[in-house]
């Protein structure tokens, strides 16, 4: 973007500002999505609900386009992620000899970098485009391997970037044209969230120090695997188990209860958002389409409508309302991905398209292509007073 282009902002720091995690501190510039705190995440100015059951593939060139592809542009995508997507038999070898006992994005984050490890150009865009392309193997691999469920199964990229991940992940009993719609608006949904999303941020503050695609991208997913983050999507349905009940007033005395005793309520709230996270209500269409009487699917609406009402007694509580990650569990459950621990992968790979997108922004765009200089924020002493090893 053009400094022209960058609207004049005023933000005063003071001390209230220390520790507080940035939140809400200008730092930088985001060409590909917003999040406005009553309407939720756009993407280049379309609103997520008008994006959420496009193909990934038209995701994919907005992000790194900034426009939705045309039909000829959409195929070229379709067939720059084929062209891309082999995956070595070195880097699955060494994916396969990963320690399967390890946390399913352990050895998510450990994929990404062996990818890099044997397959990196050192050009931001190609490596990112060329792990959007390659991370579907990589992941059904993980999966594979992880539950056991037999050899890998060869990638057949022409039928398309979800549908071919659901062939590769092949998940026995599992219903492919349902797991290939709802992973599809899994994807869309999980892309991208502005610039100040903690894996964003760590992958492009890794990045500015000049950290190949891969490197960056591995930290952003470290990021992404904190339960304050990403990982709450499995905390949340580990959560909606506890409860366990679709009667909405007993759910509310639950998580009054909780509440009251000190524990945490996952899938509630959001640093930005002050409204229901507009992914959240695209979710629960969903889930009234593909799963309206799975048990979870009800319970986490039971959730929904108590945990609403118990966080609006608590005037502290800016936003009570559900955020992207309460109801997604319940939807992959019903669908056959019954261990949460592999939740935040699958938005995992959404989202390497959004940083991917993103850092090759801030490295080959942004200062008129020179790129944004080292992350390097000023941090206030506290405790140190003067001392000297003499005296
Ligand atoms: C996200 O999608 O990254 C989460 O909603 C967290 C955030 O935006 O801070």
């Amino acid at each position: 973007m053009p400094m022209s282009d960058i609207p004049t902002i005023e933000f005063t720091i003071t001390n209230d500002n220390l520790d507080t995690g940035l939140r809400g501190y200008p730092v930088g510039t985001c060409e590909t999505s917003y999040v406005d705190p009553q309407e939720g995440v756009s993407y280049v100015g379309y609103p997520i609900a008008d994006l959420a059951f496009l193909p990934a593939e038209d995701i994919i060139h907005l992000l790194f386009n900034k426009s939705l592809p045309t039909d000829a542009e959409r195929q070229a995508v379709a067939d720059d992620i084929a062209e891309r997507s082999e995956v070595s038999e070195e880097a699955l070898a060494a994916i396969s000899s990963l320690p399967m006992s390890g946390h399913p994005m352990d050895l998510f984050c450990a994929a990404i970098q062996i990818l890099g490890m044997t397959s990196k150009t050192d050009d931001y865009y190609e490596d990112a485009v060329n792990l959007v392309a390659r991370m579907p193997t990589a992941l059904a691999a993980i999966f594979r391997l992880r539950e056991g469920w037999g050899d890998l199964i060869p990638s057949e990229p022409s039928r398309g970037y979800v549908n071919n991940f659901v062939h590769m992940l092949g998940m026995p009993g599992g219903d492919e044209a349902a797991l290939t719609k709802l992973l599809s608006v899994y994807y869309n949904l999980h892309a991208d969230h502005g610039g100040g999303n903690l894996s964003t941020f760590t992958g492009r503050a890794v990045a500015s120090g000049l950290a190949d695609m891969y490197r960056s991208m591995a930290s952003g997913m470290n990021a992404l695997a904190g339960p304050r983050h990403g990982m709450a999507n499995q905390d949340a349905f580990k959560m909606v188990h506890e409860v366990d009940t679709e009667d909405p007033d007993e759910a509310y005395q639950i998580l009054k209860q909780r509440l009251a005793d000190g524990g945490l309520i996952f899938g509630f709230g959001h640093a930005v958002l002050r409204q229901e996270d507009p992914r959240a209500k695209v979710q629960l269409g969903v889930g009234e389409e593909l799963c309206p009487d799975d048990h979870w699917f009800k319970v986490v609406k039971a959730v929904r409508e108590g945990g609403i009402r118990a966080l609006k007694e608590n005037p502290k509580v800016s936003n009570p309302y559900p955020n992207v990650d309460l109801i997604s569990g319940s939807l992959v459950n019903a669908l056959g991905f019954t261990d949460p621990d592999y939740y935040t992968t699958l938005f995992g790979w959404s989202r390497i398209s959004g940083i991917g997108a993103q850092i090759v922004d801030e490295r080959t765009r942004a200062r008129g292509g020179r790129g944004v200089a080292i992350y390097r924020p000023r941090y206030i002493p506290i405790n140190q007073p003067a001392r000297s090893l003499s005296s």
